[in-house]
């Protein structure tokens, strides 16, 4: 698949990721549907970045994409945990869990290292 494809999906599903994320942490009817398009997006995502860094010939992470994939890591593990059992403090784990996000997309665009 052509790489602009890649990159549309991993926006798409980025979107939707933070989308969940923001419902589940904040809407008070929960069901497991939202549960679901979290994870399924956030798995997505991930495959899409693979995606990209094949089309992008990159075999040797330089470490802007380690730094992406750990966060990626505590964002799909710690999001729906944190939305489920946090009972006080919740606005500052969602803030937290948005200067990850935007992080890596700091990351994405600037490339440091
Ligand atoms: C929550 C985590 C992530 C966020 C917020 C994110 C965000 C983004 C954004 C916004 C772009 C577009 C940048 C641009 O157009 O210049 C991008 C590109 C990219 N992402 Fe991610 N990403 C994440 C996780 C990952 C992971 C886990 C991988 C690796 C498996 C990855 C690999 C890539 C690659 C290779 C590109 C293409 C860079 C380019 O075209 O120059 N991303 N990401």
């Amino acid at each position: 698949m052509p790489y602009e494809i890649y990159k549309t999906a991993h926006i798409i599903f980025l979107l939707t990721f933070i989308a969940s994320t923001g419902i589940s942490f904040f809407v008070e009817t929960q069901n497991k549907q939202v549960r679901m398009i979290g994870m399924t997006s956030s798995f997505l995502m991930l495959v899409a970045g693979f995606g990209l860094l094949a089309r992008l010939g990159i075999k040797d992470w330089p470490l802007w994409v380690t730094i992406k994939l750990i966060i990626w890591l505590i964002l799909a593990i710690a999001s729906p945990i944190l939305a489920r059992k946090l009972r006080d403090n919740r606005i500052w784990a969602f803030r937290l869990l948005m200067l990850l996000f935007f992080t890596a997309v700091v990351l994405a665009i600037y490339k440091p290292t």
